[in-house]
């Protein structure tokens, strides 16, 4: 018997498609919703191979009331939403702001709208981001989740703050909603299947998507971007998750969200009146470790045994020195933690990419 029918948007693309897997795999109905603006129509096909069965689909805008609205016409089961749907490329976003701020919070105004007004079961997990936290100040590393956020510089970085501010008034506002905002650091990897995984468009801007695809002889070398920091080799530092790990983090969150559990305010400090409700979580996504680029890619070569050029270039304007997670909070209270080695992690972003030459 099903768990529940969560709705999932965003689904066709990289985390949501992984998440999808998970759900169905910890006996979850999932009603997949996307318009295909970043992903690839296959993947649902794809999800159905992995899963050896059919699954739920609808081709929607999320950002189109109407549309969105007739998901919710058709699905009146829906226990649960886990929103992913959005534009992520944080350049692009300083090139683009409305339509960053169209997509990712008109998008989110629908959800939390169709929710309320068909009273569903108004549980929300949110696909929030390590960059509300911006450069952390040293003595907030790790970070925790009651850091202070700092102003973010890009459109994208800000539509997630709006985003939480957003979600943590409608819980004040709304008494049937329950939401749990996931801060992931930086995503990596690919399902082991190699049916799934990254789809990167033209020149990919995250490091590992580059990583392979120079190892595929798709680029001629990587560029590391600063050797110069004040970090012990000199190359920026991350906290690199892999993509299936964060995914089951979902699960557990939407096992909390359904479980009618309340959280402690005081283990909630900031969107204090939405913490007094007990019915808004924060959570970081993180291993806990911080990994160096060069760090990276000497893992890469190591455990793939591939050849990788790289140089060392100036720094990435805007980039963020140092920042890791403390996942504690979300290990303590969902029972989660990230821990699949990182060789895995980067073999399994290897097999992918060997699947797209
Ligand atoms: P992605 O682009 O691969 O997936 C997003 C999916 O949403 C795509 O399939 C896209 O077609 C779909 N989409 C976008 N706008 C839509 C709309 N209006 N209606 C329906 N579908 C729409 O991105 P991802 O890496 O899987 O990221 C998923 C979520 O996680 C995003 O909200 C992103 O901001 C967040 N996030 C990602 C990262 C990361 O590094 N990948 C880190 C932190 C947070
Ligand atoms: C990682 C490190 C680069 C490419 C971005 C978004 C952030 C979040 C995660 C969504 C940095 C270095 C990269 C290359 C390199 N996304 N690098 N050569 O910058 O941590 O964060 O993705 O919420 O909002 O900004 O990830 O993968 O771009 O970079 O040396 O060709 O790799 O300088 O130190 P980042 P990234």
């Amino acid at each position: 018997m099903s768990k529940g029918k969560i709705l999932l948007t965003g689904a066709a693309g990289y985390i949501g498609s992984h998440t999808w897997v998970e759900l169905c795999n910890a006996g979850y109905e999932v009603v997949g919703v996307d318009n295909f603006y970043n992903s690839e129509r296959d993947v649902v096909e794809r999800i159905e191979k992995i899963l050896g069965r059919p699954v739920l689909f609808e081709e929607t805008d999320c950002s189109c009331p109407e549309s969105f609205g007739k998901v919710f016409q058709k699905h009146q089961d829906i226990v649960g939403a886990v929103h992913f749907a959005a534009c992520k490329a944080v350049g692009e976003s300083i090139e683009k702001p409305l339509m960053y701020y169209r997509n990712n919070i008109v998008s989110l105004l629908n959800l939390i709208t169709l929710m309320k007004d068909k009273a569903l079961k108004a549980n929300i997990v949110f696909s929030s981001s390590c960059t509300v936290y911006g450069q952390p100040d040293k003595e907030h590393l790790p970070i925790a989740e009651n850091a202070p956020l700092k102003r973010s510089l890009s459109p994208y970085g800000k539509s997630k703050q709006m985003a939480e501010e957003i979600l943590s008034d409608s819980v004040v506002a709304y008494p049937q909603m329950k939401v749990c905002a996931l801060r992931y650091f930086n995503p990596i990897g690919a399902h082991p299947s190699a049916l799934i995984g990254e789809l990167p468009r033209g020149v990919p801007q995250n490091l590992v998507p580059f990583v392979t695809q120079t190892a595929a002889g798709i680029r001629d070398h990587l560029n590391v971007f600063g050797n110069d920091y004040n970090t012990p080799d000199g190359s920026c530092i991350r906290d690199y998750i892999y993509v299936v790990d964060l995914a089951k983090a979902h699960v557990k969150a939407i096992d909390k969200l359904l479980s009618n559990c309340i959280s402690k305010a005081e283990d909630e400090p900031t969107y204090t009146e939405a913490a007094k409700t007990g019915r808004w979580f924060i959570y970081n996504l993180g291993t806990g470790k911080g990994l160096s680029v060069l760090e990276l890619v000497n893992g890469f070569i190591k455990a793939t045994g591939v050849d990788l050029p790289y140089q060392i270039a100036p720094r990435r304007q805007g980039d963020i020195e140092q920042v890791w997670a403390d996942p504690k909070k979300a290990e303590l209270e969902l029972g989660w933690k990230a821990d699949t080695p990182i060789e895995d992690v980067l073999r399994s972003a290897w097999n992918w990419q060997k699947t797209l030459k």
